[in-house]
């Protein structure tokens, strides 16, 4: 008789057990489902043979203003991998310029199709990523004379170091040097304050800090190895839009097949920028 009734006792159990994780599995499944119809609504705008890429034109060589035949005008690997992709879509491109720490959120309201902006593919940000098209290094940029400055990381508390709001490098920043760090929104800005000994230093991807230091003598590389996970830059795609990201991913690999990014990378590395308008 005992037995009977933990018998009875272990099966309501099971029975608690497996409700819980039916409800689990509906309400992961309703998010994918509330994702896609939001791509899906807002996709429709993206129909009309238009592409929609936003960016942060403050980071050469990936993006930035330079005078071309044209006039001023966002130049970079990531405007050409923009067009390179809007060109295999049959599309035309339209890009728009915005601060770095509103992109994600403007695609994710359905504003841009894609985010191409030397974006850190990073788990806990709100779009799909595309596989990525360039490994980059982290940099710390100083003003010409104190390369050496820093023996090591630990040297940053307390200094005056950048990273830019919403970036991967502001969190760097807040990282090596704490309450000191200075959040900047806009690069360019950011690498003037630099140059003028406003900041003592300041985070970016390698390839960001090389493009500087050709154009500016009075800036230089610190010599400190920054230890960070693998950075991979990626083509962000609204979530749920998985249609998209499907017809992205052959086109990056191509890209990177061809070798293209090393191509445009050394086009523009020592472009001059724009002055601001
Ligand atoms: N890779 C870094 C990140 O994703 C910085 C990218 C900054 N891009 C820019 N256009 N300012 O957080």
């Amino acid at each position: 008789m005992k037995k009977k009734m933990w018998k009875c006792v272990a099966a309501a159990l099971m029975v608690v057990v497996l409700a819980f994780g039916l409800t689990a599995c509906g309400s992961k499944k309703e998010e994918t489902k509330a994702a896609e119809t939001k791509a899906e609504e807002t996709k429709a705008e993206a129909t009309n043979g238009v592409l929609r890429v936003g960016m942060s034109g403050d980071y050469p060589p990936f993006e930035f203003y330079a005078e071309t035949e044209n006039g001023r005008e966002l130049v970079g690997i990531d405007v050409e991998l923009a067009k390179y992709i809007a060109d295999k879509l049959g599309m035309e491109l339209e890009l728009t310029d915005m601060s770095f720490d509103g992109l994600i959120g403007s695609l994710d309201e359905g504003k841009f199709d894609l985010v191409i902006s030397g974006m850190t593919i990073k788990a806990d940000r709100k779009c799909l990523f595309s596989d990525p098209y360039y490994t980059a290094d982290q940099a710390l940029l100083v003003k010409a004379g104190n390369e050496d400055k820093y023996a090591s990381l630990d040297d940053l508390k307390g200094q005056k170091i950048g990273g830019q709001m919403g970036a991967f490098q502001q969190e760097l920043a807040e990282q090596y040097a704490g309450d000191t760090a200075q959040i900047v929104n806009n690069v360019q800005d950011m690498v003037m304050m630099v140059a003028e000994g406003k900041l003592d230093g300041m985070f970016c991807e390698s390839g960001v800090a090389l493009s500087a230091v050709s154009k500016n003598s009075g800036l230089a590389i610190a010599n400190l190895e920054i230890p960070t996970e693998k950075n991979e830059l990626g083509v962000c795609i609204q979530e749920g839009n998985e249609e998209m990201l499907n017809k992205i991913n052959p086109i990056v690999a191509e890209v990177v097949e061809k070798n293209l990014i090393g191509e445009w990378e050394a086009e523009f590395l020592d472009v001059e920028e724009a002055a601001a308008e």
